[in-house]
């Protein structure tokens, strides 16, 4: 009945032929598309489509919508140019031409690392604002780090690590990538040591609405190395969807929500088969230095590999950033989106839209809400979130 009804909705809706998850030439994954994985994607995908629709009014009137509509693009440039993609969003806007004329302080050009993040889902990115903030910045956050005990720190009421999560030149780099969209931290995390942790999509956790505006930079604060637990990722996941619970089929695998370090560990498992059903390959960030982060495309799934020498330190803080002009954040791990249970995290929180001098009138922003969150994340360091 469920998925007789959300084929009906695919349908009505023109998105496309109903599967969240792609393959590297776009089509549906004919290996995975048996059993459970293929109907959940399939249920997963209506589900979006239906809260896409309905945001999509709220969406293009918060500023973005330029009207010029995806049927009238010529051919896909990505897998996710697709509009039943859940990660189009972050090709609603063409890149910014000036500013893909920047080179990173590794010497990248910002317009070729655009395309290697919207084909790979991952870049390594070496911030020239924080190269030359390394005294006041950078040493700072690694000493804070290394004094961690335990296994991390969620959002640290610690100074430095605020302005780490704030440096202007990553968060210019990361809405360049996204289409412009103005971005803004919303978590931080330290870790002293490698972290083993099983492969996941941050979808699991936070996600937006529309679905998938979400990124994550994950600074090296030393020197990586094959035996500190690297980061470890699938090029290219975040191609398929959204990898989130309903899309591998937990909930209905398994009792989901009762035990969530049962339910992580049965996703790890789920998650390393699915991979390989894909056929995606393995790689790892052990050739990370100190200074560069690693940015990685909301739906990318990683994890830590084997920490071989567990004397070992691995110094590094993530960050996690929503995009303005969306709805956040909600958490998939604990919503059964098919059967329509959403649970939010922040239900109280307004939406962080940019306003416009008069209703729909002016074209010109006269506030833009990321410039908030930016100095209120930065500058209440000592508050907990
Ligand atoms: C990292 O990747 C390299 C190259 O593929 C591989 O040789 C190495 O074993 C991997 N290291 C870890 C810790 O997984």
């Amino acid at each position: 009945m469920q998925q007789r009804r959300s084929v009906h909705v695919v349908e009505k809706m023109g998105g496309g032929n109903g599967h969240l998850s792609y393959d590297k030439e776009g089509k549906a994954p004919h290996h995975v598309t048996t059993g459970k994985l293929s109907q959940m994607t399939l249920l997963g995908a209506a589900f979006v489509i239906v809260i896409q629709g309905i945001l999509i009014v709220n969406f293009y009137t918060s500023g973005y919508g330029s009207g010029s509509g995806f049927a009238n693009q010529p051919q896909r440039k990505y897998v996710h140019d697709d509009p039943a993609h859940p990660w189009h969003w972050v090709r609603e806007n063409p890149p910014d031409p000036d500013i893909g004329k920047k080179r990173d302080c590794d010497g990248r050009l910002y317009e070729e690392m655009y395309d290697y993040f919207q084909r790979e889902g991952w870049i390594i990115f070496r911030s020239c604002s924080l190269q030359l903030d390394e005294e006041r910045v950078l040493d700072p956050v690694a000493e804070f780090t290394k004094s961690i005990e335990g296994d991390r720190i969620v959002n640290a009421p610690n100074k430095q690590v605020r302005e780490l999560a704030v440096d202007p030149d990553t968060l210019e780099f990361i809405e360049y990538i996204h289409g412009g969209r103005r971005t803004f931290p919303y978590q931080t995390l330290n870790f002293p040591k490698g972290t083993q942790q099983r492969l996941h999509s941050d979808l699991v956790h936070f996600d937006s609405q529309p679905r998938a505006l979400m990124t994550a930079a994950w600074v090296a604060l030393e020197d990586m190395n094959e035996n500190n637990g690297p980061l470890r990722f699938f090029p290219k996941s975040h191609q398929w969807g959204t990898w989130d619970y309903d899309e591998v089929g937990l909930h209905y695998k398994y009792d989901t929500m009762r035990d969530q370090a049962k339910d992580q560990e049965n996703y790890g498992y789920e998650l390393e088969d699915a991979m390989m059903k894909a056929g995606l390959a393995e790689a790892n960030a052990s050739e990370m230095k100190r200074g560069q982060t690693f940015i990685w495309a909301a739906a990318l799934v990683h994890g830590g590999s084997k920490q071989k020498d567990l004397s070992l330190s691995r110094l590094s803080q993530v960050t996690h950033y929503f995009f303005e002009g969306t709805d956040y954040l909600w958490q998939p791990r604990t919503s059964q989106i098919t059967s329509g249970k959403v649970t939010y995290i922040h239900l109280v929180k307004p939406p962080c839209k940019r306003q416009f001098l008069g209703e729909g009138g002016g074209s010109e922003p006269i506030f833009s809400c990321a410039d908030g969150e930016i100095a209120s994340f930065k500058n209440n360091w000592k508050a907990e979130f």
